[in-house]
C-alpha cells in the first residue's frame, strides 16, 4: 500500500487515518499481508507507517530499482486459516 496527498494537505493527519482505514479493509477482506515501502530519507512516511501497526523489516532493493526501507503486517486470520475459503 501507498500514500501521496497534496501538499495542502499535509501536517493534519490524514494519511495515518486514511491507510489505517485501507490496511483494516484489506485485511478483513483475508489478504495473508500488507506491505509499504518508503524512501528512506521520508521520515514523515516512515512514520505513518508506524502509527498504522507496521513492522518495519529493514531495507529492501526488491522495488521500484532503488533502496527502499520495507514495512509490513502478516495479517494472524489469514495465517490460521479462519474465514479462508
Ligand atoms: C507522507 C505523507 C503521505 C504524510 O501525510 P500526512 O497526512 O501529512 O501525515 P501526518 O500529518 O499524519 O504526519 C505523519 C507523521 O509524520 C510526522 N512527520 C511529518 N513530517 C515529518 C518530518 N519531516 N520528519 C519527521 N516526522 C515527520 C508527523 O509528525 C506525523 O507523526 P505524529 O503523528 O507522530 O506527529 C505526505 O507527506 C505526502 O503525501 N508526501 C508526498 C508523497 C510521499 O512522500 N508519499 C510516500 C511515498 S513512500
Amino acid at each position: 500500500m501507498g500514500w501521496h496527498f497534496h501538499p495542502d494537505s499535509w501536517g493534519k493527519g490524514y494519511a495515518p487515518e486514511a491507510a489505517a482505514a485501507v490496511l483494516d479493509h484489506a485485511l478483513h477482506r483475508g489478504l495473508p499481508s500488507v506491505v509499504a515501502v518508503t524512501n528512506p530519507a521520508n521520515a514523515a512516511s516512515r512514520r505513518v507507517c508506524e502509527k498504522i501497526g507496521l513492522q518495519h523489516l529493514g531495507s529492501t532493493d526488491r522495488y521500484y530499482n532503488t533502496v527502499c526501507e520495507l514495512f509490513s503486517v502478516d495479517n494472524p486470520a489469514a495465517s490460521a486459516g479462519a474465514g479462508m475459503p
